[in-house]
């Protein structure tokens, strides 16, 4: 199974994917489910630079894959009021990219860059003034003909997103006046998440079948929602349409989506750390040879669960699968632990 395929991957479906998700997505702070303490501090600073009739101050997202960077910055937009224009870091190549996206701003409106760590340099330099001060110098044209410009701005408001906070420089970081942290979200608000997307796909699902989606889904909505999709085709052919928790758990099974919503790509990394390594510690280099993906796939979609749900460690040598990866996996603790 390769990493374009599997159930937590990124925004990569293609279009058709796309108008599922801009039809899921929470339009305002209050149909956005969790992440009560972000949303709580953003209504606050939205609700505050609204009654002053300025740019609400630049907002800094983080978190793993598929936790709502994107819709909550739409949402942002939209309770201000304002147009917002997305791109992404690796998208703008040139600070001459930079000034086009700029140049487009009306006063308020939200710029929205996903993936802000992977900004070039040259970019992210053009971008301080820009966010501080609502001006650009650039130079214009090339030898002789070369002349600095200086562009003043419309103020408005910068929302990056990134699953690396710890990548982006801290001048770029100390710029941003909100840092919000987006955390996994627990079981009863993915329950309520899949409840709700399930009446916009118009399925009908028993409570306790989105408690099985949910606590499957790995602390994140996208996957709630992919598994959603996968479970409600289960039950169209397989039973009568309705998502009951036993469809729930038979399509699970039949996608190996294990009991704490480990997939295959989870269960192949701590198989092969235990069964090749004696459990580690293991590189992360090694790590990505072994089971043939990218390091910074691991490090971005697979190690941040595993960690989290205390399967495995960091050590400063590398990961190790910890007792409860053991136990799990159902392997015999190696002799030297105990
Ligand atoms: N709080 C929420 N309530 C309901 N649905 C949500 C919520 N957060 C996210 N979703 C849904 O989960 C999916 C993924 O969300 P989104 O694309 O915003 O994640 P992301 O953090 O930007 O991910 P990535 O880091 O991969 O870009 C979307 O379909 C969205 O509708
Ligand atoms: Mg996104």
């Amino acid at each position: 199974m390769t990493y374009e395929e599997r159930i937590i991957s990124g925004d990569i479906e293609g279009v058709q994917e796309e108008m599922v998700e801009k039809s899921l997505r929470p339009q305002y702070l209050r149909q956005y489910i969790g992440q009560h303490l972000v949303k709580k501090e953003l209504s606050i600073y939205i609700e505050a630079a609204k009654l002053r009739e300025e740019a609400l101050d630049h907002v800094l997202l983080y978190g793993p894959p598929g936790l709502g960077k994107t819709t909550m910055a739409m949402v942002i937009a939209n309770e201000l009021g304002v147009n917002i224009r997305t791109t992404s870091g690796p998208a703008i190549e040139k600070s001459g990219d930079l000034v086009a996206l700029l140049n487009d701003l009306e006063a308020g409106d939200v710029l929205f860059i996903d993936e802000i760590h992977r900004l070039p340099k040259v970019v992210e330099e053009v971008l301080y003034s820009a966010m501080e001060d609502y001006f650009i110098d650039i130079i214009v044209g090339e030898g002789p003909t070369a002349h600095p410009v200086h562009f003043p701005l419309p103020p408005f408001t910068l929302v990056g997103a990134t699953t690396r906070a710890g990548q982006l420089s801290a001048p770029l970081r100390d710029r941003f006046g909100i840092v919000s942290h987006m955390e996994y979200y627990s079981v009863k608000d993915l329950t309520d998440i899949v409840l709700r997307s399930a009446d916009i796909f118009e399925t009908r699902i028993e409570e306790s079948g989105a408690v099985e989606i949910a606590r499957r889904s790995r602390g994140t909505p996208r996957v709630a929602n992919r598994l959603l999709k996968r479970v409600r085709d289960y039950a169209q052919v397989q039973a009568d349409g309705v998502v009951t928790k036993e469809t729930a758990h038979s399509a699970l099974s039949m996608l190996q989506v294990d009991d704490k919503g480990l997939d295959i790509v989870d269960q192949k990394l701590l198989r092969m750390m235990i069964e090749s390594y004696n459990g580690g510690p293991v590189g992360l280099s090694t790590i990505a040879a072994n089971i043939s993906e990218e390091i910074e796939t691991i490090e971005d979609m697979v190690e941040p669960f595993l960690l989290q749900n205390g399967l495995i460690q960091r050590t400063p040598r590398g990961r190790i699968v910890t007792a409860v990866g053991y136990e799990h996996l159902g392997y015999p603790l190696p002799a030297t632990e105990n």
